[in-house]
């Protein structure tokens, strides 16, 4: 238990505000017309993933990757676990998920339960840097935007390597930094400092990690980030009777807030891969 943090640590996220109230998953379940106790991960899967273009990215990871059943995953940062759940349920994989916050990981063990999935994933609320788990044990680590949060990059990329068998391999899509972040967009990110392409490739090669490839997918996330900010303040009305005003405004002052980092060319994103060596 002491490798917990604390609520006061749970506060402090939610000035992201991306993460206010979201319990709103469950309004959105409900307007589709998803009531019953059992759901599909189809069903969730159109309102559960908080990083860009859904299951898409995570087939793409799947796809790189080869994940299959006899895969132990990784996933850090997972949310309220649409990544995961995508994961286990297309390639029959096992996935521990690891999340920092407590009612975001709560909500993810309730739908994975509720999808009949929890024999395959076990949510942990947990920060990544504490994970007590036995070296050399996962096939592959998996994170969508989750490292921009995480301080000590470094020592996340040592420890990740640590934790993954020889020959493992990590897949992770995150921001990158490209232009200097003001005061106000780091309330928006929430993050301290974003690495630029050469620091990433840095942080792997001195974890040891091979076969680096980072790819810059920026424009295709200018669109989504675009199309997001654009349909969301379109429903405002129907968006506002199903959440609230307060939770709506919080969200269009997030994506809002996004879209600038891109247009001001602050920030890009990347899709990285890597291989622990096989000995
Ligand atoms: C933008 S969200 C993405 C969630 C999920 N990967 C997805 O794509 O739906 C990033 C998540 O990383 C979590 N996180 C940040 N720092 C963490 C840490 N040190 N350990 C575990 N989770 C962390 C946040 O709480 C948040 O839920």
């Amino acid at each position: 238990m002491e490798n917990l943090k604390t609520a006061e640590d749970d506060i402090h996220f939610k000035s992201m505000k991306l993460y206010f109230n979201p319990n709103r998953i469950y309004k959105q379940l409900e307007n589709a017309g998803f009531t019953g106790s059992k759901l599909t991960v189809e069903q969730v899967s159109k309102f559960d993933n908080y990083h860009y273009y859904g299951t898409k990215a995570v087939d793409d990871c799947i796809e790189k990757l080869q994940i299959n059943k006899t895969f132990q995953v990784l996933d850090f940062g997972s949310g309220i676990g649409g990544p995961a759940r995508h994961l286990a349920s297309k390639s029959r994989c096992r996935v521990k998920a690891v999340e920092i916050q407590e009612d975001l990981n709560k909500i993810a063990a309730d739908l994975t339960n509720r999808c009949g999935l929890s024999d395959r994933i076990d949510h942990v609320r947990q920060d990544i840097y504490k994970l007590d788990t036995d070296s050399n044990y996962f096939d592959c680590a998996v994170s969508w935007l989750a490292v921009n949060h995480i301080e000590d990059k470094a020592g996340l990329f040592e420890k990740l390597f640590t934790m993954l068998k020889k020959g493992g391999k990590i897949y992770i899509e995150d921001f990158y930094q490209k232009g200097p972040v003001t005061e106000n967009e780091r309330e928006i990110l929430f993050i301290d400092d974003l690495p630029t392409i050469e620091e990433y490739r840095k942080y792997l090669v001195d974890a040891g990690f091979i076969n680096i490839e980072i790819l810059n997918v920026t424009s295709s996330w200018i669109k989504f980030v675009t199309n997001r900010a654009e349909v969301f303040a379109n429903e405002r009305a129907q968006n506002c009777a199903s959440f609230g005003e307060e939770t709506v405004n919080s969200l269009q002052d997030f994506y809002d807030g996004m879209k600038s980092l891109y247009d001001t060319n602050t920030i890009g994103g990347v899709q990285i891969y890597a291989q622990s060596p096989n000995n």
